[in-house]
């Protein structure tokens, strides 16, 4: 074993290797996040918040964004975001529900080690995405459980089975189990969960009081019709007559602003609001990200932060529907991509005798592209061999339509090569 830690100087997440997303002679359709083009503008808009931020401080607030911050954020921020949100979702947001974190990278973390009992169970679509799985898996006294998914969200007769062959009382957390899951624009497959899908996990997370926690991550980027609901959280509608609060969202800027600023916030019901709220790791050091919860308070407040978000908004739309056109006429007949309506990602099935690992190697070595397969999202070893995921959000309309039509063409050659 090494008596030193590695020194790797990198200057970004996906920085070394085939994942240099940087990298030219290379083509990653795996990354998951906004692209140079689209975090550019940052450099001066945070510079005019930042200035319009501490002045304010300075001013008339005693400089007290440097002191720990009120465990769930100013009003200030809670406000500018529940104001945004309300707007977007087309349904309220409150600020007193409103939890500032750091992303939802922390947020699930938060709820996993404040809210459920660690005897007890996370519940999963059988593909999620995949960097969750590794956060549950840090919690190893808890036993992640698979649900089948199907084309409209999570199979809601596997759930209810699931769900009731496990429960049980917990006597030391609010809830004996979590199901985690990304109903709008999923993570890795891009479904969108139907109103009944929606409907229907509220009543089982009642029936059997178990925690919903949307990751909603990519909810306002919808590309065709706006859905029928903004989040799963409004169908726990708190007139109803069984209403106890069952559903968390877990929201983020990461994808609209910059996932550098690590910001984002959960909207919770009261009942589970005290308990985060007195949890030692956000009692101690006050908000999660008081700084710059002010800073991108300043940037809503002087509407900078609102067209940077309908210029990734459109850029990301623009991107999606041309390579949903790409894979219409040029994705081998034999394969099958559900066209998704939002989001980043684009999940495609190739025949069953096919491995996307394996074609993953062919691709980086005749094309040089890269792309996510299928195990990689999968919670059972073994499962997901026939998918890849393929993401919209980094590269440029003309890179993308380029990279997604060899794509294709490798995968047609590739498919001659390896017949059943
Ligand atoms: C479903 C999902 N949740 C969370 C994240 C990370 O969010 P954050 O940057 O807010 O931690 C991602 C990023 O890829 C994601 O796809």
């Amino acid at each position: 074993m090494s008596k030193q830690n590695n020194e790797l100087k990198l200057k970004h997440l996906f920085d070394g290797g085939e994942w240099n997303v940087y990298d030219p002679s290379v083509l990653n359709l795996g990354v998951g996040a906004p692209g140079t083009d689209l975090l550019e503008p940052c450099c001066d808009i945070f510079d005019q918040a930042t200035a319009h931020c501490l002045k304010n401080e300075k001013v008339v607030n005693q400089s007290l964004i440097f002191q720990y911050g009120p465990t769930n954020g100013t009003h200030k921020i809670r406000n500018e975001i529940a104001k945004y949100l309300t707007e977007m979702y087309e349904s309220p947001v409150h600020s007193e529900d409103l939890i500032v974190t750091t992303g939802a990278s922390q947020g699930l973390h938060f709820l996993l080690s404040t809210m459920i009992d660690f005897n007890g169970y996370i519940f999963v679509d059988e593909y999620t995405y995949m960097i969750a799985l590794d956060s549950m898996k840090h919690f190893s006294s808890l036993t992640i459980v698979p649900l089948k998914l199907n084309d409209d969200g999570v199979d809601l007769n596997d759930l209810e089975v699931k769900v009731r062959d496990r429960r049980f009382n917990s006597e030391k957390k609010e809830f004996w189990a979590i199901y985690y899951t990304i109903p709008t624009y999923h993570n890795p497959t891009g479904i969108l969960f139907s109103p009944t899908v929606c409907r229907g996990i509220v009543e089982l997370s009642r029936k059997y009081d178990f925690l919903v926690l949307c990751d909603d991550v990519y909810n306002i980027l919808h590309y065709g019709n706006k859905p029928l609901h903004s989040r799963l959280l409004s169908y726990d509608s708190r007139t109803d007559a069984d209403y106890v609060g069952n559903v968390i969202s877990n929201g983020s800027f990461s994808k609209i602003i910059a996932p550098g600023v690590r910001l984002g916030w959960l909207e919770v019901p009261p009942r589970v609001q005290p308990q985060l709220l007195r949890s030692g790791i956000i009692n101690s050091g006050g908000c999660f990200n008081n700084y710059t919860a002010g800073i991108v308070g300043s940037l809503f407040e002087l509407n900078l932060a609102q067209p940077h978000i309908a210029r990734l908004y459109a850029a990301y739309k623009d991107r999606m529907l041309a390579v949903n056109k790409v894979l219409e006429s040029e994705l081998p007949k034999t394969c099958k991509c559900l066209v998704p309506s939002g989001g980043y990602f684009i999940w495609i099935r190739m025949p069953d005798h096919l491995k996307a690992s394996e074609f993953l190697e062919y691709c980086l070595k005749h094309e040089k592209i890269t792309f996510i397969a299928g195990p990689r999202f999968a919670v059972e070893e073994g499962k997901g061999e026939q998918f890849f995921r393929l993401s919209i959000a980094f590269h440029k309309k003309e890179k993308l339509v380029d990279g997604i039509i060899r794509l294709c063409l490798a995968l047609k050659s590739y498919m001659n090569i390896v017949k059943t």
